[in-house]
Order: C-alpha cells, then sequence, then structure tokens
C-alpha cells in the first residue's frame, strides 16, 4: 500500500499502518526520514500520472492520500479508474477545502450551523460590508488553498480594509465572515458511502508563540482528547453537522470516502459551529489521534476506501496523547533551513508507539548523513499516557533532548485542558 505526502502526519499514518498485521509492504511518496525507518520511500513529485502510476506498478491495494493538494487535482478520481481503493474524496469532494465559498454554500443546503458571511467582489460597497459586521473583528477569507495564509482576523479596519481589496484583486472575490466567539476544537470523522466514525476530538495550537499570540502557522501542537468537546457537545457535533454532512456527502455520484476533519468553534452556550472543512487529517491533529485508536488502521482505512466501514468498529485506548511542534527559526514567515539537527539518532530506530515519540516533519540528511532541518515544521514530539500533565511533561522532556539553532517551539500544549 501507498502513504502519499512527507510530513508529520504522514509518519503518523505509516506508524499506525506499520502496526497492522494486514500491511506486508508499506511505500510512502516522498516520505521522511522517519517513514524511512518503516516503509519504502519514493522520490516522487505529486504528479497525478506518476502517482498512479506507482501504485499500478506496486499492485498496491489501498492508496492513502495526506495532504489536500492532490485530493484537489484529482488523485483519488484517478486512483478510481485505475481500480484502485483510495483513501481521499475526489476531486468535486475535495473542493470542500479548496473552495470556502462552496464550503459556506454546501453548508447553507445542508443546514449545517456556521458564521454569517458576505461574498465581496469589485461592485460591492466595502464599507457597508465592514459596517455590517462592525464591533467584533473582521474575519476575511480567501477563497483559495493557502495553507492557512488565506485568512485574516484582525480588529484594525485599514487593515482589513487592505486585504479585502488586494484579494479581490487577485482573485476576483473575498469572503467576509462574522467572528465566532468562543474555544476551538477539530474532529476528524472517517466516511465512506455507508457510514462515518467519529475520532476522539483534538485541539490544535494555531498560533505561533505562547498564550495565542503571534502569527497564524499550521499548527504548532496538539492534545487529544479535548475536554472542551464533552459528551453533551459531542452529541450536538453529531446531530447537527457530522449527519447532515454525511447524508449530503454520501449520496454524491462517488461518496465521500476518507476523512473530513471539521475546524469547530464551540460557544459560551456550548454550541458549536463549523469555523473551516478539511479533506484530509489535521497536522499535527492526526499525530494526537491515531496513536489512540485501537482499531486496525488498515481495516479502518481500507474499509472507508470501499465502502466498508460499516463493518469497522472504532475502538480506543484510554488516556490522552499530546503533542508539540519544533520550527526553524522564522517560522512561519520565512523559516531558515538547512540547520543540523543534533540528539535524534538514538530517537530514529522509534518505529512503533511507545511512552513518547518522534514525529518527522521537514527533516533531511545531508551529504554525511547528518540530520538537518528542512522545513517550517521540523518534527514534534508526542507522548502517550494516561495522564495529561504527566504526557505534557514527557513531550517536553523529549523536546528538551533535541537541539536545532534558532529552532522554537510553545510551552503550553494542551494548557486548556490542564489549568
Ligand atoms: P480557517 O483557515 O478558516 O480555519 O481560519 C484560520 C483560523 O482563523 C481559524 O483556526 C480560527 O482561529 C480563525 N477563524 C476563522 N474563521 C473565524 C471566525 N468566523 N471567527 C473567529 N475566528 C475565525
Ligand atoms: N492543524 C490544522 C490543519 O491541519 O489544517
Amino acid at each position: 500500500m501507498v502513504v502519499v505526502g512527507g510530513g508529520g502526519r504522514e509518519h503518523a499514518l505509516c506508524l499506525s499502518l506499520n502496526a497492522s498485521a494486514r500491511v506486508d509492504a508499506l511505500h510512502c511518496v516522498p516520505g521522511n526520514a522517519g517513514t524511512a525507518q518503516i516503509a519504502t520511500n519514493h522520490t516522487l513529485g505529486m504528479d497525478i500520472v506518476g502517482l498512479v502510476g506507482l501504485a499500478v506498478q506496486l499492485k498496491a491495494d489501498l492508496v492513502v492520500v495526506g495532504p489536500e493538494a492532490p485530493l484537489c487535482d484529482g488523485l483519488a478520481d484517478a486512483c478510481h479508474e485505475a481500480g484502485i481503493p483510495c483513501f481521499g474524496p475526489v476531486a468535486a469532494l475535495a473542493h470542500l477545502e479548496g473552495s470556502k465559498l462552496h464550503a459556506k454554500q454546501t453548508m447553507e443546503e445542508a443546514g449545517v450551523p456556521t458564521a454569517a458571511y458576505q461574498r465581496l467582489d469589485a461592485a460591492s460597497d466595502l464599507d457597508a460590508a465592514l459596517d455590517a459586521f462592525a464591533g467584533d473583528p473582521w474575519v476575511v477569507k480567501r477563497d483559495v488553498l493557502a495553507g492557512g495564509k488565506g485568512v485574516v482576523v484582525t480588529s484594525d479596519r485599514g487593515e482589513a480594509k487592505a486585504f479585502i481589496e488586494a484579494s479581490i484583486k487577485s482573485d476576483g472575490f473575498v469572503l467576509l465572515e462574522a467572528f465566532l466567539p468562543g474555544e476551538e476544537a477539530s474532529m476528524l470523522v472517517v466516511m465512506d458511502g455507508t457510514a462515518y466514525r467519529t475520532l476522539p476530538a483534538s485541539q490544535d495550537h494555531k498560533r505561533a508563540y505562547d498564550g495565542d499570540e503571534g502569527p497564524n502557522t499550521g499548527g504548532m501542537g496538539a492534545y487529544c482528547p479535548a475536554p472542551v468537546v464533552s459528551a453533551s457537545v459531542h452529541e450536538k457535533i453529531v446531530q447537527r453537522i457530522v449527519e447532515p454532512m454525511h447524508r449530503h456527502l454520501a449520496r454524491q455520484d462517488t461518496p465521500y470516502r476518507g476523512v473530513l476533519f471539521i475546524g469547530l468553534m464551540i460557544d459560551e452556550h456550548n454550541d458549536p459551529y463549523v469555523v473551516e472543512f478539511n479533506v484530509r487529517f489535521g497536522d499535527p491533529e492526526c499525530q494526537v489521534t491515531l496513536p489512540l485508536l485501537k482499531t486496525d488502521m488498515y481495516a479502518l482505512l481500507h474499509g472507508a476506501a470501499t465502502d466498508g466501514l460499516g463493518d469497522v468498529t472504532l475502538e480506543l485506548h484510554a488516556g490522552s496523547a499530546v503533542t508539540v511542534v519544533l520550527a526553524s527559526e522564522g517560522y512561519p514567515a520565512s523559516p531558515i533551513k538547512g540547520r543540523p539537527l543534533r540528539g535524534l539518532d538514538s530517537l530514529l530506530e522509534k518505529t512503533s508507539y511507545g511512552q513518547a515519540w518522534v514525529n518527522f516533519a521537514g527533516v533531511s540528511t545531508d551529504e554525511n548523513g547528518q540530520f538537518i532541518a528542512s522545513g517550517g515544521r521540523v518534527l514534534s514530539c508526542t507522548a502517550l499516557g494516561a495522564d495529561l500533565s504527566v504526557t505534557q511533561q514527557t513531550s517536553y522532556e523529549l523536546m528538551n533532548a533535541i537541539s536545532l539553532e534558532g529552532g522554537h517551539f510553545r510551552t503550553d500544549i494542551a494548557h486548556r485542558a490542564i489549568d
């Protein structure tokens, strides 16, 4: 089987799949230094023809797609044509992440709670629109795949207006959204045409620095489960969001077969609203969610890829998982790459989950075989345990054994559940 992608999320997928007795040959494209320990890495771009060609050549029985871009480009459609089961939706449904306007329209049709919004273009009265949402920070979203950089949340009217104007100029239109107050959570829902399975909710930390200060990032750390999603909140999410979205997605020509990432805001009344959909596992949410699953990962993913999810029972381990991301100096604006990473060699041998392990992301080797940081988010230190405070401490102990000049990480991951 083939895992597509090369980040911390794909390393987590490979670790979980490696634990399955049903996986005999694990391949990863392009993979990273961590997946190299447990899978055969293939140096190949994200070109759809090349990826499907490799899957055919390997006689793959399953393709699992990590990132959204190849899904939006039609990788699942191409696998389908080649007769290979694919975990990840076809392009028409991946559009839920590819276009925020499409996601809003889908939520309206399905009756799913989300923030009110206006679509603004060159003909719009921008001041009237800004007035309509005044009082709270303005939330402006570009309708493009921008890796988290297409959203501005600001109380500065001038900044909001400038971002709106620049976005209209480059994209033709932009969304202005009502600000949702509350606490964020992430819910991963594995689904196919017949069934869905909700994985335990987690919480990401999107801002770069402690106390939720600094710029938005891809995610600086996460923990699972997130207590903000209590049993009653979970029930509301299922009734108001998961059920209607699954009904909508299951009745499409090709049903949604993959994982739907629901970015949520839980308000002061414990009511859930959708902030965004992604059509893939979250990164770093994946790193803390998968280790809590007792269910065989191949059975879950292959089941969803083949409309067999109804036969898969979700079983969970007790306890919590925490992951802390190490980022390169300058991340997210302009990460400095190529610096040596020390302390990793003894950690690399971990090919299965234990008490603590490293999820590799932007790590490669130089000409002498030394580990170097090759990305903005370099790696994350993950721990699993019965008690969240102890687990948090364990992941920081692991982090403190690793050094990277200028590297930075947050020291308060999981604070909301511990304070
Ligand atoms: P998105 O890419 O849509 O997830 O937006 C990125 C981040 O901006 C989210 O994780 C939230 O922290 C914030 N955000 C987006 N939309 C809203 C909203 N309507 N209200 C409050 N915060 C938001
Ligand atoms: N951690 C949020 C995301 O993967 O988009």
